[in-house]
């Protein structure tokens, strides 16, 4: 053999850290033998009560149409989100989670060597398409506390800019960008230059002054991109979509790949979005969880960020330690040592979930201090 692979790949990929999702529940059952049902899974911010009973009605009613390829426009699905979030139906986009939207807008507009500005700690996604695309990110810190400061971002602006990339809530910290705060940012803006808002945990706010990207879609150059995979629980289907203006949205549609969302979630969608009655369920049911997990964290004695959304960034001593000991007990938290050594990221799980990892960890921490 001539050259080595990674001589021959274009050399930017060699940037790319690998992405490392949540420990999937078969890894900790073939590590560790524990069975299935007893595993507590509280790391990837998916919805602890499991999917819409409507959406798995909607699932086994298609299964039998999987031979044929899925419509591919998404026709009725995008007809339904239009209907429930007020949009114009040529105004939506959708993808293969959310993920895929931000994938989109980001190839539309960067060329290599454009600046991409986005926070960090964030979700990494953002940096990894960067370097794939070759564009150069330009990441901007939270202040000490996570929160943002807008004034920093505007400050990184230049004739280099193509796209600013904000994650409200942001994960892993559940800070949020408000009112206040958008409204500066949109203001002040170039106008060439592209917003992609990332709204994945939106429907877990529960303040009036979050500074959603919304009233901006039509003044300014704004993608928001939402997802099926958070509070309306359909992770494993892979369905987000995009909301923008319905030029940008043309242009989307032609780099989108051909049957991106299937069938199955297409329709699994659609329930999802009907059975209003579950999400509100899921948003009392996270409410609680996180009233009670600050509650015990302060009894505890861990730090945590107080989040807007369905996971809380937390601080404990040891917490590499403690992240094993949990999973040899059959609970996955997630570990975001790149933002500190003694920063975990733990989901808001059910009342038995929260109540399993609080038992737990009084153990563990006591153990390890
Ligand atoms: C901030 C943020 N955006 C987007 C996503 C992607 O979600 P999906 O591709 O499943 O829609 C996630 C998933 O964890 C996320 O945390």
């Amino acid at each position: 053999m001539g050259k080595k692979i990674e001589d021959i790949i274009r050399q930017d990929i060699k940037k790319i850290a690998p992405y490392v999702p949540g420990k999937p529940i078969e890894e900790l059952q073939r590590t560790y033998g524990i069975d299935i049902e007893k595993i507590v899974k509280l790391a990837s911010n998916e919805n602890p009560l499991g999917p819409s009973p409507k959406a798995v009605e909607a699932i086994k009613r298609c299964a039998d149409k999987v031979s044929r390829y899925p419509e591919g426009s998404g026709y009725y699905l995008k007809n339904k989100i239009a209907e429930v979030f007020n949009q114009p139906v040529d105004n939506i986009i959708l993808g293969s989670g959310s993920s895929e939207i931000i994938s989109m807008g980001m190839e539309l507009f960067l060329n290599q060597g454009d600046d991409v500005i986005f926070p960090t700690p964030s979700f990494l996604i953002y940096k990894i398409l960067a370097y794939k695309i070759g564009a150069v990110p330009v990441e901007v810190p939270l202040q000490d506390d996570f929160s943002y400061d807008i004034g920093m971002f505007l400050e990184k602006i230049t004739s280099k800019t193509k796209l600013i990339i904000l994650c409200n809530p942001n994960n892993p910290t559940g800070t949020i960008i408000y009112k206040k705060q958008i409204d500066e940012l949109m203001e002040k803006i170039p106008d060439d230059i592209v917003v992609i808002s990332d709204e994945a945990y939106r429907e877990y706010v529960d303040t009036d002054d979050f500074g959603t990207a919304y009233p901006y879609l039509y003044k300014k150059n704004v993608i928001i991109t939402r997802t099926l995979s958070k509070i309306y629980g359909l992770a494993g289907l892979r369905i987000g979509f995009g909301i923008a203006r319905k030029e940008i949205i043309e242009f989307m549609e032609r780099i989108r790949p051909p049957f991106n969302t299937t069938t199955i979630a297409q329709e699994a969608a659609i329930a999802a979005l009907d059975d209003q009655e579950y999400v509100k369920r899921s948003f009392e049911n996270n409410i609680s969880g996180k009233n009670y997990l600050y509650s015990a964290f302060n009894a505890l004695g861990i730090k945590y960020i107080p989040t807007y959304a369905n996971f809380i960034l937390c601080r404990i001593p040891s917490a590499p330690a403690v992240v094993k000991k949990l999973e040899e007990r059959g609970i996955i938290i997630r570990g975001m040592f790149g933002v500190g050594p003694e920063y975990v990221r733990i989901t808001i799980g059910t009342e038995r979930e929260n109540l399993l990892l609080i038992q737990n960890l009084k153990d563990l921490v006591g153990e390890e201090k």
